[in-house]
């Protein structure tokens, strides 16, 4: 077994103890013995160094030209390229996904690192005609200055690239507090940043619990953004937190998809894309497909063929040839996930397959949970409204398109949502109907590109995006500037020239 990594706190460009004095330990959720990381349970004492720190670097740092800035953040994709493999490998063993899809966390921050890289040059911001002679009207955009970051287990290196990348690109600061779970690629990434040339002080980051390290980071006035992704109800906490300080904040929170089979879909296709969708990750994404609503002439073919597909699934240690479904994160998610098993049965949903952990074998050691597949499942049950973030997929049925999406609106969340069909009117009305920051067609509910913006409605979101040039809104306040060359007195609104 690989010995285990202790991290201190990185603020200002040193390794700085907590003041705590006390530490968390990290265990291989695919394996229990096995321990990975140490950190710091860091405290309200540490989160104001490194706002210090993060307030300290923020003059220079806003001072680097934009270009200059995403230099170092190509340098840092160019150099993840290289410890891609590494980084996985790190990845899995500290929070389970196998590692194709870890090789995809890395590589998803990758593609935001030169996505913005690019951004260096543009930024572009407006120059309009004005109103009244020899006068120049411009924007731009201003960075605000502290970011505080708070970054969840499930992506823990695309995440904090998300925000990272965007963040630093504008000129602001950073102070990054990362899930206790997964220290180990949140500090990967902010090494290879370091190590691209990032200046001391520009990023720090504080390992703890979100009550302690992560709350002092919200509510102290130094933070001027506040971006964080997580559970609705922490996410509900932050932002009234954050707006008594009149900061910017984005927030990313829980979903509750859908993917809609219609009776005219290629019905292989769909059960690969509900596989993909429910069970990958073990169904730890906020984009997870955890419903789907199957039209009536194919719900028995569909179920049928999807249980025989779930079944053959391997379960195992994420490192492990062949393997493609890890172990759940921790104890207390796989708790959660059985709970809401439970509470699916106490429903009255016909467990059809999985609703039970699995000790049997390569996972005798870890927090694994069997796919699970509920039928008969109806909109208003707890298990087709609330968030399970576990391999449990609820499958409902629909008369056609128009209660589909009507059955799929009503929850609570709006993250992402998906149609299979073959007919392209009923395509169009999905995605014009379909109430959610992002609907696929044709594929399942998860795979979004860096490129394009991503977030959610209700209570998904706060009305912001991540990712794409939206992202920038975060990260950036626009700055008007007039200029008059006429030399006298020119009075908008007044001058009319009537
Ligand atoms: C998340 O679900 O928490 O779209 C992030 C996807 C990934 C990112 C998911 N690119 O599934």
């Amino acid at each position: 077994m690989p010995e285990p990594i202790t991290l201190k706190n990185w603020i200002g460009g040193r390794w700085s103890e907590s003041s705590s004095g006390a530490t968390l330990e990290r265990h291989n959720p695919a394996d229990t013995r096995e321990l990975v990381a140490r950190v710091p349970a860091s405290n309200a004492a540490d989160a104001e160094a490194a706002l210090a720190a993060a307030a300290a670097a923020y003059p220079g740092w806003k001072a680097t030209p934009a270009p200059r800035r995403a230099e170092i953040l190509f340098r840092a994709a160019q150099l993840l390229v290289e410890r891609k493999e590494a980084y996985a490998a790190t990845m899995t063993r500290e929070m389970g996904k196998v590692l194709e899809e870890t090789r995809g966390d890395v590589q998803e921050a990758v593609d935001m690192l030169y996505f913005m890289a690019g951004e260096g040059r543009r930024l572009y911001g407006q120059t309009t005609p004005s109103e009244l002679a020899n006068k120049v009207c411009m924007t731009t955009r201003a960075p605000l200055g502290v970011a505080a970051l708070i970054t969840p287990w499930n992506f823990p290196m695309a995440i904090p690239s998300w925000k990272l990348a965007p963040c630093l690109l504008c000129g602001n600061t950073a102070v990054l507090k990362p899930a206790e779970d997964t220290p180990l690629s949140a500090m990967n990434f902010v090494q290879t940043l370091t190590d691209a040339g990032l200046p001391p002080g520009v990023v720090n980051v504080v390992f703890g619990r979100g009550a302690e390290a992560g709350a002092p980071l919200v509510t102290d006035a130094r933070s001027r953004i506040v971006s964080f992704t997580g559970s609705t109800a922490v996410g509900r906490e932050v932002g009234q937190k954050a707006a008594a300080g009149f900061k910017h904040c984005n927030l990313e929170m829980g979903g509750k998809n859908a993917i809609i089979v219609l009776d005219d879909a290629d019905l292989e296709l769909a059960v690969d894309g509900c596989l993909w969708g429910a069970f990958g990750t073990s169904g730890q994404r906020c984009t997870a497909t955890s419903r789907i609503i199957l039209q009536r002439g194919i719900h028995d073919r569909f179920l049928a063929a999807l249980e025989k597909r779930a079944r053959g699934l391997k379960l195992g240690n994420g490192l492990a040839a062949g393997v493609q479904v890890g172990p759940v994160v921790n104890a207390k998610q796989m708790q959660r996930i059985l709970d809401y098993i439970a509470v699916g049965q106490g429903e009255g949903a016909r467990l059809v397959l999985g609703g039970e952990r699995v000790t049997s074998g390569d996972c005798a050691h870890g927090y694994f949970v069997a796919p699970t597949i509920f039928a008969g499942v109806k909109p208003k049950m707890r298990i087709a409204q609330e968030e399970i973030f576990g391999p449990v997929v609820s499958l409902l049925s629909c008369e056609g398109l128009e209660d589909a999406i009507a059955i799929a609106n009503d929850v609570p969340y709006g993250l992402s949502s998906s149609l299979y069909t073959a007919n392209v009117n009923a395509a169009f009305r999905a995605l014009r109907d379909l109430d959610t920051g992002i609907v696929y067609v044709n594929a399942p509910t998860i795979g979004a590109e860096v490129h394009l913006p991503f977030g959610g409605v209700r209570n998904t979101g706060n009305g912001h995006r991540e990712s794409g040039l939206a992202t920038l809104e975060v990260y950036s306040e626009w700055k008007t500037m007039y200029v008059d060359f006429s030399g006298r007195l020119q009075r908008a609104q007044i001058d009319t020239g009537e």
